[in-house]
């Protein structure tokens, strides 16, 4: 983006170009700007796979016979919301309020915060925690949502994190959406534990666990002041990639660590949220495969520093856009609200914002051969909006503007 908010003219657009590969860090391009047509659009699909899409006017003759969809609205393809805290279990409205009344998120961590979850999680059952879940996940097919990631973090003992991979499987098989799990192993330091003693553990036994079980495609570490260290980071993810994990990392989120440039350096999928990363960190980003994960709403819900977004995508990082839906910092399932915060606090455009939700944000999750586009062969999931002009999508927060929602051809929402 330049100084003035606006793009410059798209290197990869046109007859016969070729797009960027993901992860796509080119500043003014998503995959839909260099590929989707405007007007009336077709999509048609055979075995849950897109065989067209594009101009329904192009559609050969040959697919005419084939399931199609036709739209005047604009067809994107579904969200990916590649970092959410799914599954949890329970509200924490009471601590928002005390944070308008001037509380830190780091105070309420005492007691409160990532701890609490952890406790509503630890005394519902399974079948509590699934119902309570499985309403939340319905909500996100009706906002688009189509892939997702889902997280532990809230079980903070070795059979309290199995657990919960354990949950979110079965909750992954319940739903229509495609779920990767994360390994969120290192998110607060166990009350009756020391830092040091539970990255052992971690790594000494949960990690070969969860791999034993093949429970997680991905660790997490949340490196913070609070939570735990870079050098946590590079233990972990050292033991990851010996059991076929791939990393990602909550990095710099309430202060500086020089989180990004170990997630960078451990050669991590995704750095996430980035709302005080350094100069250093931006470089980091920008020349590795590493995605810049942004947060917006937990950025406005905290009342946070905004990451320094224009400076991400001048330099050559690639971004995405995901909820971090949690009952703490983000309480919010929508991805077109996302995109319009990221809009309105990051100056994102429309396509940029589309591209960060779908085909980098499935590269985040190592979906991008399968969906995150509308390409011949990757499976149909797409959404069909209210409107033809996606800039509608940021214009009006609040709105949800998803009248269908596909996963692999088959329609899983719609509204009138
Ligand atoms: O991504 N800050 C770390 N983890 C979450 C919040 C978790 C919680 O407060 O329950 C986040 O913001
Ligand atoms: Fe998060």
């Amino acid at each position: 983006m330049g100084a003035g908010g606006g793009l410059p003219a798209c290197p990869h657009s046109g007859v016969g170009a070729a797009p960027e590969r993901p992860p796509v860090r080119c500043a003014c391009c998503s995959q839909q700007g260099c590929r989707l047509a405007a007007g009336p659009t077709s999509i048609a699909s055979a075995d849950g796979v897109v065989a067209y899409a594009g101009p329904a006017a192009d559609c050969p003759d040959s697919l005419r016979e084939l399931p199609t969809v036709r739209a005047d609205g604009a067809v994107l393809p579904g969200f990916v919301d590649c970092h959410t805290h799914l599954p949890f279990y329970g509200w924490r409205a009471d601590e928002f309020e005390a944070r308008l009344a001037g509380t830190s998120y780091r105070h309420l961590h005492g007691g409160g915060g990532i701890y609490r979850s952890a406790r509503l999680l630890a005394e519902a059952t399974d079948q509590e925690a699934l119902r309570f879940c499985r309403g939340l996940t319905g909500e996100m097919l009706a906002h688009g949502t189509t892939a997702m990631e889902l997280k532990t973090g809230y079980g903070l003992s070795v059979e309290g994190e199995l657990r919960q991979a354990r949950l979110a499987h079965t909750l992954a098989k319940e739903i229509p959406q495609v779920a990767r799990v994360t390994l969120l192993c290192c998110h607060a330091v166990p009350s009756d534990r020391s830092r040091e003693d539970w990255v052992e553990e971690v790594c000494e036994e949960l990690i070969p666990a969860v791999a034993e079980e093949s429970l997680a495609d991905a660790v997490d570490v949340y490196v913070e002041d609070i939570a735990f260290s870079v050098e946590d980071l590079a233990k972990v993810a050292k033991i990851a990639r010996e059991h076929g994990l791939a990393v990602r990392c909550h990095a710099d989120q309430l202060g500086a660590s020089g989180a990004t440039e170990g997630a960078a350096a451990e050669g991590a999928r995704s750095a996430d949220h980035l709302n005080h990363i350094s100069y250093e960190g931006v470089q980091a980003l920008a020349g590795s495969d590493t995605v810049a994960v942004l947060l917006p709403v937990s950025t406005l819900v905290l009342r946070a520093a905004q990451p320094p977004v224009v400076d991400l995508i001048a330099a050559g990082a690639a971004v995405a856009l995901a909820t971090d839906f949690n009952p703490g910092t983000s309480p919010c399932l929508s991805m077109p609200e996302v995109i319009s915060v990221a809009a309105s606090l990051y100056r994102l455009p429309p396509l940029a914002a589309i591209g960060a939700c779908t085909l980098n944000a499935a590269w985040v999750l190592g979906l991008h051969e399968e969906l995150g586009s509308l390409e011949v062969g990757k499976r149909a999931d797409f959404v069909v909006l209210d409107s033809p002009d996606v800039a509608m999508i940021p214009y009006r927060p609040g709105h949800n503007p998803v009248v269908e929602t596909r996963i692999g051809g088959e329609r899983v929402f719609s509204r009138q």
